[in-house]
């Protein structure tokens, strides 16, 4: 029996996953660990604490799963997109990493968009504007206000990468994960050594970049050890989160798109060719298929704000969950059920923690409007659900303004579980959405690519058609889509009239 490992640096935890190449799932194991915030808008994490959640994942998901270690073939990385892990020159980490939602660049997000001539000269080199969590700017970050740590820096990894470090003693990334680094040349899949020179960075500092079928390195005797695997198993290049979360999606072909709403939420295109919103609003970035791009449009807080919703205003709700053992989320969404369609007048902007696409802007913030005494928590929950799911349509409207085909709408994480959401994404949406068998997201993304990679699959695209099928499918209501295409303008409209007015409140904040 051959085994293939997924493992993804999350967030919270990493998550291990163990399938074999048929897809089938044999055990699977997180390991949680704490971030830190040490100045309002920072977000670090101790790479050390990476490798520890990745050893004892792998440990605990061979014993679960009582796999025979000889039995695994290949591992696979995904992790957090953008972190940067600063080395020395003895592969010693030298300060915490910062994390992709770390928000203290926007002065040197500036500085980029200046010595990259411009902020279309920069779009033009790298295919991406300067976005705060973004990892170059974090370079800069480094160079600009801790100079002694910059000094000492001879290797800059991304987090799944500083665990491939580990594991293998290699330095390398893979194409979808670099393309958020803001100096990868997305076109030709190599990195940008205009923008290199421009930003004075020493090429010496990056790995090398893969494809993320290549096999980049091999497991060494120690980590092999550590983990009680054999040593010697490949290690293939992996995807950033979004990335491989698509092949674990089967968003491998143009046409399927899809719409994944957890904390956050992402809208996620294939592209065969490379496909640049001039705007830049939207990412465009290098799949995990070899020789293919994505367009991937990030909504910061769409599952987020429902889960802020819960914990504020729920309590009731899950208290009486508690009692019947059911999800508070259900008492939520039936109560959110009872109201009408646009919540009599009712308004949700979801930017609870600013806003990335469409608006880039760290300065929004979320509002209900339109109350009256007429609405209760229902109507408060609806159009909290409401707005999550207009602004995932404002990422779907960029993707269709672009040509790109919407065939089909796969829906995965927390939104895809409510039938209500599902319909109302639908509806909102103005296509049918679909659920697929895989539910499983990064991890299982990449170890089809480990499979892929190591020779159980000829392409992804091969393994995705064996492994991922859709399940089920919820229709449009049409009188719900005519009702809710009156209202979505608005939506919009109430963000460009409040604008102005959210970076005022930020400096009155900022000035206490
Ligand atoms: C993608 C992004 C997040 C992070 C953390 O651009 O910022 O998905 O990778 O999950």
């Amino acid at each position: 029996m051959s085994v293939y490992l997924g493992v993804d640096i999350g967030t919270s935890g990493t998550k291990t996953l163990a399938i074999r190449e048929t897809g089938e799932i044999l055990a699977s194991a997180t390991v949680e660990y704490p971030l830190s915030s040490p100045q309002p808008g920072w977000s670090e994490q101790a790479p050390g604490d990476w490798w520890n959640a990745t050893v004892s994942s792998i440990q605990q998901v061979l014993a679960k799963g009582q796999i025979d270690p000889h039995d695994v073939k290949g591992i696979g990385l995904s992790g957090q997109m953008h972190g940067s892990v600063f080395l020395d020159g003895s592969g010693e980490v030298i300060r915490p990493a910062l994390l992709w939602n770390d928000q203290r660049t926007t002065a040197e997000c500036a500085e980029i968009e200046d010595r990259a001539g411009g902020r279309a000269a920069l779009i033009q080199m790298v295919a991406n504007p300067a976005l705060t969590g973004f990892t170059a700017p974090k370079i800069l970050w480094l160079r600009n206000h801790e100079p002694q740590h910059f000094d000492q820096v001879r290797q800059v990894l991304l987090p799944k990468d500083y665990v491939r470090y580990r594991l293998t003693g290699e330095f390398a990334t893979e194409v979808s994960d670099a393309s958020g680094t803001l100096l990868l040349d997305v076109r030709n899949r190599c990195w940008s050594s205009e923008l290199l020179q421009r930003l004075d960075l020493d090429p010496a500092l990056l790995p090398q970049v893969y494809e993320s079928v290549e096999v980049s390195g091999t497991l060494t005797a120690a980590a092999a050890q550590a983990m009680g695997l054999p040593s010697g198993i490949p290690v293939v290049g992996g995807g950033g989160d979004q990335a491989a979360s698509a092949v674990g999606n089967g968003i491998v072909q143009r046409g399927v798109i899809s719409a994944t709403m957890g904390t956050s939420g992402v809208v996620f295109a294939h592209s065969d060719e490379v496909q640049i919103d001039p705007a830049g609003r939207v990412h465009t970035f290098c799949h995990a298929v070899p020789g293919k791009w994505h367009v991937m449009g990030c909504v910061l807080s769409a599952g987020g704000s429902f889960q802020w919703f819960r914990n504020q205003f729920g309590a009731a709700e899950i208290e009486a969950a508690k009692a019947q053992g059911i999800d508070p989320y259900q008492l939520l969404t039936q109560a959110a059920a009872q109201a009408p369609v646009g919540s009599e007048g009712l308004y949700f902007l979801p930017y609870l923690t600013g806003e990335r696409t469409p608006h880039a802007d760290p300065h929004a913030r979320a509002a209900w409007i339109g109350l009256s005494l007429r609405h209760g928590k229902g109507h408060l929950a609806r159009a909290v659900l409401e707005g999550a799911t207009y602004a995932m349509r404002d990422c779907l409207e960029i993707i269709r303004d672009m040509d790109i085909p919407v065939e089909q709408i796969r829906l995965s994480g927390g939104g895809a579980r409510s039938e209500f959401w599902r319909q109302l994404q639908a509806d909102i949406y103005g296509q049918p959405v679909v659920l697929i068998n895989a539910e499983e997201g990064p991890a299982y993304g990449v170890a089809l690519l480990a499979a892929t990679g190591t020779g159980a699959y000829s392409s992804i695209e091969e393994a995705c058609g064996a492994t991922i099928r859709v399940v089920s499918q919820t229709a449009v209501d049409s009188a719900q889509r005519a009702a809710y295409n009156t209202l979505y303008p608005m939506y919009g409209q109430l963000y460009r009239s409040l604008k102005s007015d959210f970076a005022t409140i930020s400096k009155l904040v900022q000035n206490g």
